[in-house]
């Protein structure tokens, strides 16, 4: 059977951290090493911009990204890494499929809704305030990253379910109205995202601004970990580990035999102070060999660049034959070029032309024949009653011929009464 294709994307507007990881980065990394998945995985720079103008943030947050995928070990000769905006097809089928999604079906996006509902509820009377046409159609540059390299498996999170949809309805449109050159994907939503517990003990997320980023300095990583909230039980009471945010994020990388010694210090009453501490020193080890990479790589732009780069050529050497036939299916096409349909059908009439050209041949043909006959009809001194002569013969002596003489005799009869229509 042949591989399917899994393909995600992280927006470069932030500093990836542990949910990131564990969410995202992680589960992609071990599908790739696997021979069930062709991977691409991608920085989504075009949908930064969606949201965020700062560019230096931008080119600071697709630095951290690219390092962050090569840190913790994505193997580029097995999948292709790549960065959107040096797909320049990604943003020509972006167009195209802008042409083939109803207005409606945008108008419903959660991202869109969202934020016409917050200029509602702050009084505003322009219901678009602040809204640029990059949020109103981000599900379609978002289709066009999926379509492009018709991905069968699209792990994203919960929020993006959504977006998934809308590509299969528009890649049905263009299914449908064009020719069938699209798959229709699948999200992918791993279930523990949702449950990786940010500093408040909301989900870990930028936009909560509740993040513990993955490869900060140890002093940093430990001091977030003090900010991380708890309850006020004291120490050596007993602690309940499902409702705390420290063991989850402890449990999130132990392996079966270090979460059960955990879980029972946290029923024998463990301090908050001594839990954090513990969390700390698990999790500064764990990450300290990829925090290393990461810290050698952000050190090596040009590395990094040229990784993507690479990356961006074997896309590329994907995207451009499909583009080419999405392009030809919608009529963009060398002036030239005619569809394999119609040429067949031109083929059917260049063939029509050719029984005429044979016709004309066979008729000279017989006129050569009939040259002498016709001759003496234009000599002799009566061409009118000659030909009608001539014509009563060729009649009569039809009448006594068979089948295949007889339709030679009379293609000759109806040459004749042409060629001597002059006469009568
Ligand atoms: N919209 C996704 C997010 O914010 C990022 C993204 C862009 C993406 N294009 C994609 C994810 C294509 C999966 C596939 O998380």
């Amino acid at each position: 059977m042949s591989k399917k294709t899994i393909l995600t994307g992280i927006t470069t507007t932030g500093t990836p951290h542990i949910g990131n990881y564990l969410g995202a980065i992680k589960p992609a990394i071990d599908a790739s090493e696997t021979a069930e998945f062709d991977s691409y995985f991608f920085l989504a720079d075009y949908h930064a911009l969606v949201k965020c103008h700062d560019p230096e943030r931008v080119a600071k947050s697709s630095r951290e990204i690219a390092a962050t995928w090569l840190a913790l070990g994505l193997d580029t000769d097995k999948a292709t890494f790549y960065r959107q905006s040096d797909i320049p097809e990604i943003t020509e089928l972006s167009w195209i499929l802008t042409c083939m999604c109803s207005k409606g079906l945008m108008n419903r996006s959660h991202a869109y809704k969202a934020s016409v509902d917050a200029n509602q509820a702050s009084g505003k009377s322009e219901l678009d305030d602040g809204i640029n046409m990059g949020l109103f159609s981000y599900p379609i540059l978002m289709a066009a990253d999926i379509l492009m390299f018709n991905a069968d498996i699209v792990p994203v999170g919960k929020d993006q379910i959504q977006h998934i949809e809308m590509t299969r309805d528009i890649a049905g449109r263009f299914n449908s109205t064009y020719t069938k050159l699209f798959n229709m994907p699948t999200a992918q939503v791993a279930e523990d995202t949702q449950l990786i517990p940010g500093l408040d003990g909301r989900k870990m997320s930028k936009s909560y601004d509740n993040t513990l980023p993955l490869f900060c300095s140890s002093d940093q990583l430990n001091k977030l970990i003090k900010q991380i909230d708890t309850d006020s039980k004291a120490p050596g009471e007993a602690k309940d580990p499902d409702n705390s945010t420290v063991f989850q994020l402890y449990d999130c990388f132990a392996n079966e035999v270090e979460a059960l010694q955990m879980r029972d210090k946290y029923l024998n009453g463990i301090g908050w102070g001594d839990a954090k501490k513990e969390l700390f020193e698990f999790l500064d080890e764990k990450l300290s060999a990829p925090r290393a990479e990461y810290n050698r790589l952000m050190n090596d732009l040009p590395f990094v660049e040229s990784v993507l780069l690479k990356g961006a050529e074997k896309a590329r050497a994907k995207a451009m034959p499909l583009m080419e036939e999405i392009r030809i299916a919608a009529g963009l096409r060398p002036l030239p070029f005619v569809p394999a349909t119609q040429a067949k059908k031109a083929k059917k009439e260049k063939s029509a032309e050719d029984i005429a050209r044979a016709e004309q041949g066979r008729r000279r043909g017989i006129l050569m024949q009939l040259k002498g006959a016709l001759e003496a009809v234009a000599n002799s001194d009566d061409p009118k009653l000659a030909a009608t002569q001539l014509l009563a013969e060729k009649a009569a002596k039809l009448a006594t011929l068979k089948a295949k003489a007889k339709d030679k005799a009379e293609n000759e009869l109806s040459i004749l009464k042409e060629e001597l229509a002059k006469f009568s």
